[in-house]
């Protein structure tokens, strides 16, 4: 890597999954990332949230506040994820309450105090860092569903060449024609519904920018970590056996209704 490329590693919703965060962490130190920022939804899925926060904390993780982060810090009945299946609701009420009630106040009072997005200006490259999209916290932004017009727009309108969201759970990534780039992150929660247990981040290569186009450069990485650890706890905890078998097969189980037919078809329910 070449001294004026800043590379920096984005995590998306980290669904109180503390394993694969500080798996995540320690990979991108290793792969020379010089910052990492997390993008909300800290919480839901998993095990005991509060094991999240200390992680981020020290290892300087620059955190923003996600719909889930949201609903805890102002003590909302709901998650505010969008879901409008009954099923996906029953889980998501579920999931919601067991985080509610697991996370402790300091960490309640650290969330709402998080700003909604983040921008970075390095290398003459805008960086728009936001949850679901830059206008809409819990808005789903998935690959087939969206158009590169539509894209283009979000970066005029929000002065930005590179925006990066998670809130959906698939990473993907278009490059625009204004040579900036859209990137959903993935998130580190959960798999990515694709049949294997790793989860994903990505990382952002910003560069001198030539002739006045942003060059920047989208990778995304698979994070291994003990994953049958993980589901042991969700096991002490109650959880429902649906996400444990997520974690332990790569397939989701649940919250499949706001998939696209698309985004569905790749993944085994
Ligand atoms: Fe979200």
């Amino acid at each position: 890597m070449s001294a004026d490329v800043h590379r920096i590693a984005v995590f998306g919703g980290v669904y109180s999954n503390h394993l694969a965060l500080a798996a995540a962490i320690t990979d991108a130190r290793e792969r020379g990332a010089q910052e990492l920022y997390c993008l909300g939804d800290f919480g839901a899925f998993g095990p005991n949230p509060d094991k999240v926060f200390p992680l981020l904390v020290d290892a300087d993780v620059k955190a923003m506040r996600g719909n889930y982060d949201d609903s805890i810090a102002r003590g909302l009945d709901d998650c505010q994820c969008g879901y409008t299946d009954p099923r996906d609701n029953y889980f998501a009420r579920l999931s919601y309450r067991y985080t509610y009630r697991k996370t402790s106040d300091r960490w309640r009072t650290w969330m709402g105090e998080l700003p909604a997005r983040l921008t970075l200006d390095r290398h003459g490259v805008r960086v728009l860092f936001c949850h679901g999209s830059p206008r809409q916290m819990n808005e789903f932004l998935w690959e087939s569903a969206t158009s590169t017009q539509f894209l283009t727009y979000l970066g005029r309108e929000y002065e930005a060449d590179v925006i990066l969201g998670t809130h959906t759970g698939i990473h993907w990534q278009r490059r625009l024609p204004s040579g900036g780039v859209f990137a959903n992150v993935g998130v580190l929660g959960r798999p990515a519904n694709d049949g294997r247990t790793d989860v994903w981040y990505a990382l952002v290569d910003i560069a001198t920018a030539s002739g006045g186009q942003p060059q920047t450069r989208v990778e995304f990485v698979p994070v291994a970590y003990d994953h049958e650890r993980l589901a042991a706890e969700m096991r002490e905890e109650n959880l429902p056996a649906e996400f444990i078998e997520t974690i332990t097969t790569g397939w989701w189980t649940t919250c499949l209704e706001v998939l696209p037919a698309k985004e569905r078809a790749r993944g085994r329910f």
